[in-house]
C-alpha cells in the first residue's frame, strides 16, 4: 500500500471525476478530497454525496494545496484547464486525466507546458455509464474495470507509481499502452460503435418524425444502439478531438459494410455465412473474455474441485464428450480436403477449439461447432491464407506440434505461441527432422515455443526413426510429408495412436503402413468425408477408475473408441483384476468403438507392461489412483515421456499421493504405488495442486470416492480443454463433486 497523499484534487466533478473520489476516499487514499467545477449543482450534489470534502469554482482556491489532481474536464477543455492550473501547481504536485483520446491532452500539454511535464502521467479509464453528472457517480465503476496509463518515456517513476496506485485503490486493473496505439484501439472498439449507434438511430428516426418506428423494435435494437442515449457534447468532443484515428475505423467499416452489400446484391451465399460465422466466433471469443470462460483466460480464473467423502457406489449409462486426438485432425484434414466435411461428436473443449480458430484464422470457413457439429468448408492443400497475427494455441501440445508440420510447408510466415504451461513443452522433437526436411523454424531457448515458421521452403521427404514414442511427432511428419517432394517414412520404437493414419485414408489419401513404419507420397489430395468421433476413452478411463475403485458400483459408458493403438487402459485394468466388458463393438468412420461396462471388483498391484505404456500415455494419471486402491505395489516403468505432458505427471501425482497418505517411490522413467487394497479409506484429506493439468485435476476428483475426508484440488480450468461439464457429469453418476469458482 502507498503512503497516503495529503490532498486529492478532482477538477470536473461529473460521473467519472465524482466516482473517482468516491472509490479514492472508500480506500483511505488520501487525508482530504477537494472538488473544483464551474456548475453550481454538481459542487453542491458533490457536497452533498459526500464526494468531496470541500468545493469550489474557482481554480486558483484549491490547486495550490492539491498533491495529486485528477483532470476529469472533456478532452477539449483540457488545454485552457492546464494553462489555469500551471502557474497555481505544487512544485511535487503529481497530474492525471482520465480522456477518452491521448493525443490530444499530449498535444494540449505540449503547448502549455512546452513539453509533456515529468509529472503528468497521462490515463484513460474504461468505464462509464449513459448516465452523467455527479449525481449518477458511483463507487464501483471502476472495480475490475481496465484503465489505461500512456506513460511517456521521461515520466518521473514515482509520479507513474502514484497514479498507478490511485486506480488500483478504485480496483481497476492498469495497463499501460502508448498514445496512438491507446487512440487507434478506443477508435475501432468505443468510437466507432457510438458512432455507429448515433447513426443508426438518427437515420430512423429522420425516417419517421413521429419515431412511431420504434414501437416494434426489440432487443437486437436496444442492444445494438444503447450508447445512442450517452452525452452528444461529450461524444462531440471525442470524434473531433480523435479525428484521425476515428476516420481511419471508419473506412475499415465502411469497406466491410459494402462487402456485404455486395453479398447480399449478388446472393452471395457462401461470403454471408463465411463473414458471419467469422463474426459470430469473435464475438463468442469476446463473451468468453468477459466471462473468463475462453481457453485464452482460463489462468486467471480459478476453479477448484472439492470432494465429499460418501460419495459412490458409481452407477448410470453416460456418454463422455468425443474423442480430442480425433477432433484436432477432423478440422485439420478438412480444411485442406477439397470439399465439404462434415463431422459429429466433435469435443467442444478448448484444446480442439483452438485448432478450430486456428485454421478459422489460416481463412478456413468452419461452421458450428453446435452439439457437436462441425461443417468445414475445405480449401484444398494448397488453400490455407497467411494469418493475420501469431496463432494462439492455448494449452494444446498436440495442435502446436501437428500444425508445426502442416505450417512448415506453407508459402506464408506463421508463429505459433501457447499458455504457460505449453510454452515449456519440447517443440525440438518436431522442430529438428522438420529442419532435415527442409523447413526453417526457430524456437525460443531450449526448443520451447514460441515457433516462428518461415514460409516458402521446399521441404522433400525424409526417411525418420522416431527417438521416443510419439503420435504427435509421427503425425507431424506425415502432415508436413503432403507436401514433400518424394516420400516421407516414420519408424516409431513402440506403436502410438494411429488417428492420423487412418483419418488420412478416410480423405482418400494412401498411406504405406509396414510394421512400426507409415510413409506418405507428396503431392496428393484429400477429398472431403464425412466423420463420427468416438467418446474419448482417455475422458472415459475417469470413470472406469471411479467405477472399479468404488464398491458396489455399476456404470455404462456408451461409443467409446477402443482403437487398438489406444485400449492399453482397459489392458492394464484387466490386469489388475478390474470387471469390464465390452459390448455392441462395431467401427464408426474408421475406429472401433464399444460400449464398456464397468463393475467393482477388487484390484492387484502389477507391474504395468511396459509396451502398453503407450497405448495408455495419457490414462496413467487415472491408473496411479487404481493402483492405491489395489492391494500390493504397482510398478510402472518405461514412462519418462510422462514427464513432458502438460505437467510432470509422475511428479505431480506423486506429490498428491504423498500429501493424500498413500507411499510411492519416484523413479526417473516411473513409480512405485503401494496399494492400500482392503482398507475402505485409501486417501486422507488434503489440498492438492494440478499445476493447471486437467488429467490430474480428474484423477484426484475421482479418488474422492474412498477418501476419508474432503479432497481440495486446485486450479482446475484446464479440465475443460479436454472435458467440459465433467464435474456434472461425475455428480449424475454418483461422485460427491463440486466445482467452486474462486
Ligand atoms: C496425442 C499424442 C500423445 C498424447 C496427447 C495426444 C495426439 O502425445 O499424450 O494427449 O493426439 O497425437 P505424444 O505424441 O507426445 O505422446
Amino acid at each position: 500500500m502507498h503512503n497516503r497523499i495529503n490532498k486529492l484534487l478532482v477538477v470536473g466533478l461529473g460521473l467519472i471525476g465524482g466516482s473517482v473520489a468516491l472509490a479514492a476516499r472508500r480506500a483511505g487514499f488520501a487525508a482530504e478530497y477537494l472538488g473544483v467545477d464551474l456548475a453550481q449543482d454538481e459542487r453542491q450534489g458533490a457536497l452533498t454525496l459526500g464526494v468531496v470534502d470541500r468545493a469550489s469554482e474557482s481554480l486558483a482556491e484549491l490547486v495550490p494545496e492539491a498533491d495529486l489532481l485528477v483532470l476529469a474536464v472533456p478532452v477539449l477543455a483540457m488545454q485552457p484547464v492546464l494553462q489555469a492550473i500551471k502557474p497555481l501547481l505544487k512544485p511535487t504536485a503529481v497530474i492525471t486525466d482520465v480522456g477518452s483520446c491521448k493525443a490530444v491532452v499530449l498535444d494540449a500539454a505540449t503547448a502549455v507546458f512546452g513539453q509533456l511535464p515529468p509529472r503528468f502521467v497521462l490515463g484513460h479509464p474504461i468505464a462509464g455509464a449513459e448516465k452523467s453528472g455527479v449525481l449518477a457517480a458511483r463507487v464501483e465503476l471502476f472495480e475490475r474495470r481496465k484503465v489505461i496509463l500512456t506513460p511517456a518515456p521521461d515520466n518521473d517513476p514515482q509520479a507513474l507509481e502514484l497514479v498507478r496506485q490511485l486506480w488500483t485503490a478504485c480496483g481497476a486493473e492498469v495497463l499501460e499502452m502508448d498514445v496512438t496505439q491507446h487512440d487507434q484501439v478506443l477508435a475501432r472498439t468505443s468510437h466507432l460503435p457510438h458512432l455507429l449507434a448515433f447513426s443508426l438511430v438518427d437515420t430512423l428516426a429522420r425516417r419517421d418524425e413521429r419515431l412511431d418506428i420504434f414501437r416494434y423494435a426489440a432487443g437486437g435494437f436496444r442492444d445494438f444502439t444503447r450508447v445512442a442515449a450517452s452525452d452528444p457534447v461529450m461524444w462531440r468532443d471525442i470524434f473531433l478531438a480523435n479525428r484521425d484515428a476515428t476516420l481511419d475505423a471508419l473506412d475499415e467499416f465502411l469497406n466491410g459494410v459494402q462487402r456485404l452489400k455486395s453479398a447480399v446484391e449478388s446472393r452471395d451465399a457462401e461470403a454471408l455465412v463465411s463473414i458471419f460465422t467469422r463474426a459470430k466466433s469473435a464475438r463468442d471469443y469476446f463473451t468468453a473474455l468477459l466471462n473468463e470462460t475462453g481457453y485464452q483466460t482460463m489462468q486467471n480464473k480459478r476453479i477448484n474441485f472439492v470432494t465429499q467423502p460418501g460419495g459412490g457406489p458409481v452407477a448410470g449409462q453416460i456418454r463422455v464428450p468425443g474423442d480430442k486426438s480425433i477432433s484436432h485432425r477432423s478440422i485439420m484434414l478438412g480444411a485442406l480436403a477439397t470439399g465439404i466435411t462434415r463431422v459429429k461428436g466433435f469435443l467442444e473443449g478448448e484444446d480442439a477449439l483452438a485448432t478450430l480458430q486456428t485454421f478459422r484464422d489460416l481463412g478456413v470457413l468452419i461452421e458450428g461447432p453446435h452439439n457437436g457439429e462441425v461443417t468445414i468448408h475445405g480449401v484444398g492443400i494448397k488453400g490455407l491464407k497467411q494469418p493475420q497475427g501469431p496463432l494462439y494455441l492455448g494449452n494444446s501440445g498436440t495442435s502446436m506440434r501437428l500444425l508445426a508440420g502442416i505450417l512448415a510447408a506453407q508459402s506464408f510466415d506463421t508463429e505459433l505461441t501457447g499458455d504457460a504451461s505449453l510454452s515449456k513443452r519440447p517443440m525440438g522433437r518436431v522442430a529438428d527432422p522438420l529442419r532435415l526436411m527442409g523447413a526453417e523454424i526457430e524456437t525460443a531457448e531450449g526448443g520451447r515455443p514460441p515457433l516462428k515458421i518461415k514460409g516458402g521452403q521446399k521441404l522433400k521427404g525424409i526417411t525418420y526413426d522416431l527417438p521416443m514414442a510419439s503420435a504427435q511427432v509421427k503425425s507431424c511428419l506425415l502432415l508436413a510429408g503432403l507436401w514433400a517432394e518424394g516420400e516421407t517414412r516414420v519408424t516409431e520404437p513402440a506403436p502410438t495412436r494411429d488417428h492420423t493414419e487412418r483419418m488420412l485414408q478416410g480423405f482418400g489419401y494412401p498411406v504405406f503402413k509396414q510394421g512400426a513404419t507409415a510413409a506418405v507420397q507428396g503431392g496428393g489430395e484429400l477429398t472431403a468425408c464425412d466423420i463420427d468421433i468416438p467418446a474419448d476413452i482417455s475422458s472415459a478411463t475417469f470413470f472406469m477408475v471411479a467405477a472399479a475403485i468404488s464398491p458396489g458400483s455399476d456404470l455404462t459408458l456408451e461409443h467409446v473408441g477402443i482403437n487398438p493403438t489406444r485400449d492399453g487402459v482397459i489392458n492394464i485394468l484387466r490386469l489388475m483384476g478390474a470387471d469390464l466388458t465390452l459390448s455392441n463393438q462395431r467401427e464408426v468412420g474408421g475406429e472401433p468403438v464399444a460400449d464398456i461396462r464397468v463393475r467393482y471388483a477388487p484390484l492387484k498391484g502389477i507391474d504395468i507392461p511396459e509396451d502398453q505404456v503407450p497405448l495408455a500415455i495419457d490414462e496413467f494419471p487415472a491408473l496411479f489412483i487404481a493402483a492405491a486402491c489395489a492391494e500390493g505395489t504397482t510398478r510402472l516403468r518405461g514412462a519418462e515421456e510422462l514427464r513432458v505432458k502438460e505437467s510432470d505427471r509422475i511428479q505431480v501425482m506423486a506429490d498428491g499421493l504423498l500429501a493424500l497418505g498413500v507411499d510411492c517411490t519416484v523413479v526417473d522413467d516411473g513409480i512405485d504405488i503401494q496399494g492400500k487394497g482392503n482398507e475402505t479409506n485409501v486417501f486422507g484429506s488434503a489440498s492438492l495442486q494440478c499445476h493447471h493439468d486437467h488429467r490430474i485435476a480428474m484423477s484426484f476428483a475421482v479418488a474422492g470416492l474412498r477418501a476419508s475426508g474432503s479432497i481440495t484440488i486446485e486450479d482446475c480450468a484446464t479440465v475443460n480443454t479436454s472435458f467440459p461439464g465433467f464435474a456434472e457429469l461425475a455428480r449424475s453418476v454418483g461422485l460427491k463433486l463440486d466445482a467452486i469458482s474462486g
